[in-house]
């Protein structure tokens, strides 16, 4: 089959590794992709958020299943767009990508569903609140309602740092995403990321996984969209995985199902636990990035079919997926200054000689290429990917492939990982 993937980050590029492996991918194409990407599919430089754009190219090219890997494409409409022109398509409707699209949003139906999250309000004015911080007291989280691109999620430490984020939410520091603002309850916890298939009724959990948020090692500096991963997170016990199903993602995805909008793709819930007891953060609707890197690491091929299931709406007679009981562990490479202001244009040697295999890759996220050169395009820039019979083994092949790429204006964490390991 034809097979489009939206999106040109590491997420992609590992999403497109996975689907090339399958036997029922003949024509793979990926817009706009990705240097690392150019080198293994097919590449389109297409508006990937106007629908009527995507429909098109999809006719054009004959495709007969498209992955949409970011969120604005979901949010764009491109999933309904492409279904209601009998394109199969994994992702959800725009209506169900609110999950996401709308934090506010998001919390009605989890109260609705009756699922465990953080106390919240919400406010379309500074005043009202303003009044909440001053009666509820710090910690709080202060949160625009829509989409910032990671940044506008706000946990003041003083209340003049409260008042600074309010005004600058509703005076509109982040567009359109700050006309209303969120305040929660601060919830203390490790976190967690649990990945879940839903075809509009069946959810099929298909692994855990870690972020490091923080740019720096220790978990210090500036948040970063994620500095490396490891799946699977020992703090997502089966226990908890359980726990989490019933209580929070099946509630949900029936109260969804019930207000007449279906969730059909994957289901990123970012998890709070403590105590042996877990609570919903957040919902995303699409793969993290980069979870996806060390899930399709360790899903490979069966990713495909896990994913055409679920766009069919036959996840319940997909078989659950197998692994080798393994682990996978992706390090972020960075440009110098992410996630300030940095440079692009620097070239990265070494990539010819790499040792890759089905147990270690080097995703790419922001490279391109030119003339003869892969250089720096973005922040966030490769992705160093590996899977191992043990943490350990998968870090060591993860950093093995980072020291030999000859980058020196990029950085990295060295200590990715360090909740598991101890
Ligand atoms: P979000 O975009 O909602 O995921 O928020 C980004 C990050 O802020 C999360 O990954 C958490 O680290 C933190 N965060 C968000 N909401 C809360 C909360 N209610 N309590 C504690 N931390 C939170
Ligand atoms: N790594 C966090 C995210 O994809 O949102």
């Amino acid at each position: 089959m034809n097979i489009l993937v939206l999106g040109g980050g590491g997420r992609e590029h590992a999403l497109a590794w996975a689907i090339k492996q399958n036997p029922k991918c003949d024509r793979l194409i990926v817009a706009p992709g990705n240097a690392g990407i150019a080198a293994m599919a097919e590449t389109a430089d297409i508006d990937i958020t106007n629908p009527g754009v995507v429909a098109g190219f999809c006719e054009e090219n004959a495709v007969d299943f498209v992955v949409i890997g970011p969120e604005a494409p979901l949010v764009a409409g491109v999933a309904d767009r492409l279904r209601d022109g009998g394109v199969l398509c994994f992702g959800p409707s725009a209506d169900a990508a609110r999950l996401e699209g709308s934090k506010a949003f998001t919390k009605e139906i989890c109260d609705a569903a009756g699922a465990p999250t953080a106390a919240w309000a919400r406010f379309t004015d500074a005043a009202a609140a303003l009044a909440h911080v001053e009666k509820a007291g710090l910690p709080l989280v202060i949160k625009a309602d829509g989409l910032a691109a990671g940044k506008g999620v706000i946990i003041p430490e003083t209340p003049e740092a409260a008042q600074e984020a309010i005004g600058a939410m509703f005076s509109g520091a982040f567009g359109a995403a700050g006309a209303e603002v969120v305040i929660e309850e601060f919830m203390q916890g490790e976190e967690a990321s649990f990945f879940v298939l839903v075809d509009g009724e069946t959810c099929l959990p298909i692994g855990t996984a870690q972020d490091h948020k923080r740019a720096g090692e220790g978990d210090t500096g500036p948040n970063t969209g994620g500095m490396g991963a490891y799946s699977p997170a020992p703090v997502l016990t089966d226990a908890i995985q359980a726990q989490v199903m019933e209580k929070i993602i099946r509630p949900t995805m029936a109260e969804m199902a019930r207000r007449g909008m279906p969730y059909q793709g994957v289901l990123y819930a970012g998890l709070m636990i403590e105590g042996g007891r877990a609570r919903l953060v957040e919902y995303n609707v699409r793969f993290g990035d980069p979870e996806a890197q060390v899930l399709m690491m360790r899903l490979g091929a069966q990713a495909l079919d896990l994913m055409l299931a679920c766009a069919a709406g036959r996840l319940a007679e997909a078989p659950a997926p197998s692994w080798a009981d393994d682990h996978a562990l992706s390090v972020v490479m960075a440009a110098r200054g992410y996630p300030g202001p940095y440079e692009k244009g620097s070239i990265i040697a070494g990539l010819d000689a790499l040792p890759e295999d089905s147990t270690r890759m080097l995703f790419h996220a922001g490279t391109a290429r030119v003339g003869g050169a892969v250089v720096a395009a973005g922040g966030r820039v490769l992705n160093a990917t590996a899977r191992g019979a043990s943490l350990t083994e998968a870090r060591d092949r993860a950093y093995g492939l980072v020291d030999a790429v000859d980058w020196p204006e990029g950085f990295c964490r060295r200590d990715i990982g360090w909740r598991a390991l101890g």
